[in-house]
């Protein structure tokens, strides 16, 4: 572990400080030796790189996530989820799209856009999509694997959640590359150390989206279909129930949302399993085990590392923790999920084990509402492509992204 200690990695135990580079290659390719290393000290740490207090431990997250007294919804403060304060008059059409946006507001607004939505995303409903999701599956592999070798991020991974989310909302899946483009735009948004460059790129992003879904919307409401958009411009006429707004703002979340955490859990997921030397045949065996290894995955590489809540009264946490509303605090999901107090053997991969939890959708009022059809998409698709591909072996070896709280692959470059 200490060979992958990252060089920019200092801990100041006695005053609970952190001096760690999320851009520190060493630890963005891989953060579980830092994460290591940390649990080894403390639960909870200042980290300095972001300026905020920041919690590793399994029941701490799960708890602070479930915590009322804290919310994603921006309230005595300017600054947003990255620290950032200052001028924001550039950032006119972002900000506008995700004022509307469930995952930044608390209830009442938050029940009532999250209501409108659920029913599609229940389990039973996402059920449905399993033939789909399969032959699409199918289809993709069918297109490469005369080739010996693919790109699965690229070839594989990112089409199959954005194919499935458009046809879900009733959006032309032609448009999944514009989508994708508007998509990786504005979520740079959420990375550290981001330029004024990416900020007037995912501005400009949230004005051609929103225009593209409202004109699209327009169309749409002369011939409403079996589908999400139609259902929520079906509430959008009842007046009280949504406004064009926040219709726009929640198909964009579910677009942006609805693929880029599943397409990076597929290729961590697939490096996972080659890298544990398992037998796909066990791990893919009958639907327990493949619900069993995909549980394991994402609790393993989870593809979201850090989400903050901001404070909204004076809280004392304890240990000398006090904060202050507009305080954040960072929620290392990643980091909790090789808890040592909270799993056995956290650094070994066991689809089999007994503690089998995560906390990668996340825990209380926000819990990933796409977590139903992230499980089955990862489901079928890993299950197709090691039954199609049961030599899957790297090619290159695989390379993270910079992009800390996405911790996604680059590349992931296979043969067989
Ligand atoms: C492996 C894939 C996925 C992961 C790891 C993931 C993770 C998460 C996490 C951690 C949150 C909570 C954030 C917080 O509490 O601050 C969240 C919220 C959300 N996710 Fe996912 N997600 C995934 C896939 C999806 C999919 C497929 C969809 C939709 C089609 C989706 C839609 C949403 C939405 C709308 C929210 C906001 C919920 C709310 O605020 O009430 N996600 N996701």
């Amino acid at each position: 572990m200490l060979q992958s200690r990252p060089p920019s990695f200092h801990f100041d135990p006695a005053r609970r400080r952190l001096y760690l580079d999320p851009h520190d290659r060493t630890f963005f390719q891989n953060p579980y030796p830092a994460y290591g290393l940390l649990h080894s000290e403390t639960s909870c740490f200042f980290w300095e790189d972001y300026g905020f207090w920041c919690f590793i431990g399994y029941d701490a997250v799960s708890r602070l996530l479930r915590d009322r007294r804290f919310g994603r919804e921006k309230r005595n403060t300017t600054a947003d989820s990255q620290g950032y304060i200052g001028d924001r008059s550039h950032l006119k059409d972002f900000d506008h799209a995700e004022k509307f946006s469930m995952l930044e507001l608390e209830p009442p607004a938050h029940t009532r856009l999250r209501t409108l939505v659920n029913r599609a995303f229940v389990s039973r409903q996402v059920e449905r999509l399993r033939p789909r999701i399969e032959a699409l599956s199918h289809a993709l592999i069918d297109a490469f694997e005369r080739n010996g070798k693919a790109d699965l991020i690229a070839d594989f991974a990112t089409q199959i959640p954005v194919t499935i989310i458009a046809e879900m909302l009733g959006v032309p899946t032609e448009t999944a590359p514009q989508l994708l483009d508007w998509s990786h735009r504005m979520v740079a948004m959420y990375m550290h150390g981001r330029s004024r460059q990416s900020e007037d790129s995912a501005n400009a992003a949230a004005a051609e989206f929103s225009g593209f879904l409202r004109d699209y919307a327009g169309r749409r409401r002369a011939a409403p279909a079996d589908d999400l958009l139609s259902l929520l411009l079906a509430a959008e006429a009842d007046g009280a129930k949504l406004s064009e707004d926040e219709l726009i703002t929640t198909a964009i979340l579910l677009l942006n949302a609805g693929h880029e955490a599943t397409v990076h859990q597929t290729g961590n997921a697939v490096k996972t399993i080659l890298e544990s030397g398992s037998d796909p045949a066990v791990l893919f065996a009958d639907p327990e085990s493949t619900a069993r290894t995909v549980e394991e995955c994402i609790r393993y590489d989870a593809p979201l590392h850090m989400f903050t809540r901001y404070a909204y009264e004076d809280i004392d946490l304890g240990e000398g923790i006090r904060l202050k509303p507009g305080d954040q605090v960072g929620l290392m999901l990643g980091a909790a999920n090789h808890d040592p107090l909270a799993f056995t053997s956290p650094e070994a991969f066991q689809p089999n084990r007994s503690d089998q939890k995560n906390l990668s959708f996340g825990a209380g009022i926000h819990f990933c509402i796409g977590a139903p059809l992230a499980r089955l998409e990862l489901q079928v698709a890993l299950k197709v492509l090691f039954d199609r591909f049961p030599t899957l072996r790297f090619k290159d070896g695989p390379v993270y992204r910079d992009t800390y709280h996405f911790h996604g692959l680059e590349r992931l470059d296979v043969e067989w």
